[in-house]
């Protein structure tokens, strides 16, 4: 097809809005391929973090989990997400694993309930320490 000799304005803006979908299907499917190998939030594949990087007394979240360490060499790891509405816990405290969301607190040691809203513990995972590197599954 061969283009007009003086195309209008329509027709560039056409043209322009052509290349940017053009664009924007590969930036899109690239982008998204990217995040569905990336172990996201919604993954529960096995992650892996250095045990050196889990505080004694506490945690961190290591999504999709959260690892605890709640007396020196003992490590404990659950699912980050929070019983009360299925929505990720925020923080790892000296005291509890605190969902920000409603403020639901559980147990660094047995992910139990401490303080509602939420009523059934976090879903406990597997971790196991292999040299430096706890593997959470
Ligand atoms: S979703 Fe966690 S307290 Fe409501």
């Amino acid at each position: 097809m061969t283009p007009p000799p003086n195309p209008t304005r329509r027709t560039v803006l056409n043209s322009a809005g052509l290349a940017a979908v053009t664009l924007c299907l590969g930036g899109c499917a690239a982008a998204g391929s990217e995040s569905a190998t990336s172990g996201g939030s919604g993954s529960s594949g096995p992650v892996t973090v250095n045990a050196a990087d889990i505080p004694v007394g506490s945690g961190k979240i290591v999504a999709p989990y959260v690892v605890t360490q709640p007396t020196a060499g003992t490590y404990e790891a659950f699912s980050y997400i929070c019983t009360h509405q299925g929505l990720p816990v925020g923080e790892v405290t000296d005291a509890a694993i605190v969902c920000l969301h409603h403020g639901s607190t559980y147990s660094l040691s047995d992910g139990s309930v401490i303080h509602g809203p939420a009523t059934k513990a976090l879903t406990a995972a597997t971790v196991t320490l292999s040299g430096d590197t706890l593997t959470i599954s």
